[in-house]
């Protein structure tokens, strides 16, 4: 059985902790060609490297052959833009296949299991299903030009990617958690296939570090592709910016899931800070950047404390503040065994 079939998050959820879809694995400029990487990923040990022909491959960490661990830490290298087992020194090109070893022909039947994979605006993605189909769909790539360079950063945090998406759409929780004054949608939730689709406004004020308090006029779109990304524009009329988040939650090992935030700026013409358009654009831009991701992550780190040590509610008792949540829960389910939905009947009602 391949791992994280029907498998549950160590009994806190009642679904699988490895959904299916596109799940962040690198960014792109730490896997440069050559390199050898290997990580525990959707619950299993992977390697990843990137080819000569520039194509990056995510493949199970266990040779085919008889069965050696193929991360560098264990003696795997990169020769010629392929991976080669440090046990008897079977080569493998980035589709898979046993392209050489040292002693006879390669078995054409000796493949190493590789993941799907895409390169995004600079991350890379790895594609997950628990039996191993190809991806039906893929992820939306946003047209950089214009905009500042990412700022990144990853956290390693005790819960579920569902639980992680599943903050944007609960709205009450921005005001009393978060202190976002005037709370509310602008428009509809859209739902096609894996994209979902929706937004919300806050009218108050933002504390940035080091600056008064300022009035806040703030238009979020959120769209959500699968449980492994979560991409928010923000228009703020009151600073003066638009700017891109991208929200990457990554189950690690069934219990644990790598976050990755970041963020992105593009200063707008007229409105702001008072004084703040005198300055010139791209040196607004760098002041801009560090706030908006200093903001981002301190409001994100608010959240940990909630999902490290809440319980799933299959049945939780609702009210009309608490917008789409479970239209949301009805949406993952494409993500799951079809099983795990059987069981889960709430988010399927
Ligand atoms: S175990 Fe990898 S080449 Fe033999
Ligand atoms: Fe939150």
């Amino acid at each position: 059985m391949i791992d994280g079939v029907g498998s549950r998050a160590k009994g806190r959820f009642p679904f699988t902790p490895f959904p299916r879809g596109w799940f962040f694995f690198e960014l792109a400029r730490n896997l440069p060609t050559g390199r050898l990487v290997s990580r525990q990923w959707m619950g299993e040990s992977v390697v990843a490297w990137r080819g000569e022909d520039g194509n990056v491959c995510i493949a199970n960490a266990f040779c085919p052959h008889l069965g050696a661990k193929l991360a560098p830490e264990t003696g795997g290298t990169v020769r010629d833009g392929n991976l080669v087992c440090p046990f008897h020194g079977f080569t493998y090109d980035t589709s898979g296949a046993c392209v050489a070893t040292p002693t006879a022909e390669p078995n054409p039947a000796c493949r190493l299991r590789v993941y799907p994979s895409e390169e995004i605006n600079g991350f890379v993605f790895g594609y997950y299903d628990e039996r191993g189909r190809e991806p039906e769909w893929h992820l939306p790539t946003m047209d950089e030009t214009g905009w500042t360079k990412t700022l990144t950063h990853v956290y390693s945090v005790r819960t579920h990617p569902q639980e992680t998406s599943e903050n944007v759409i609960d709205l009450s929780h921005l005001s009393f958690l978060h202190g976002f004054e005037g709370v509310g949608h602008s428009g509809n939730v859209e739902v096609d296939g894996p994209c979902f689709k929706t937004d919300f406004r806050v009218d108050g004020s933002y504390k940035f570090p080091l600056l008064k308090r300022i009035g806040t006029e703030l238009d979020a779109e959120v769209q959500i592709w699968g449980l492994g990304f979560l991409f928010v524009e923000t228009v703020s009329k009151s600073l003066g910016a638009r700017t891109w988040n991208w929200f990457l939650a990554t189950p690690v090992d069934g219990d644990k899931v790598d976050i990755l935030v970041s963020a992105k700026v593009q200063a707008l013409d007229g409105g702001g800070i008072r004084g703040l358009n005198l300055v010139p654009r791209g040196l607004r831009e760098k002041m801009m950047l560090p706030l908006v991701m200093y903001e981002f992550k301190k409001n994100i780190e608010n959240d940990f404390m909630i999902w490290e040590n809440k319980a799933y509610r299959p049945y939780p008792f609702l009210n009309e503040a608490d917008g789409e949540i479970l239209n949301f829960r009805r949406y993952c389910t494409q993500f799951y065994p079809e099983s795990v939905n059987r069981s889960v009947s709430p988010a399927t009602a």
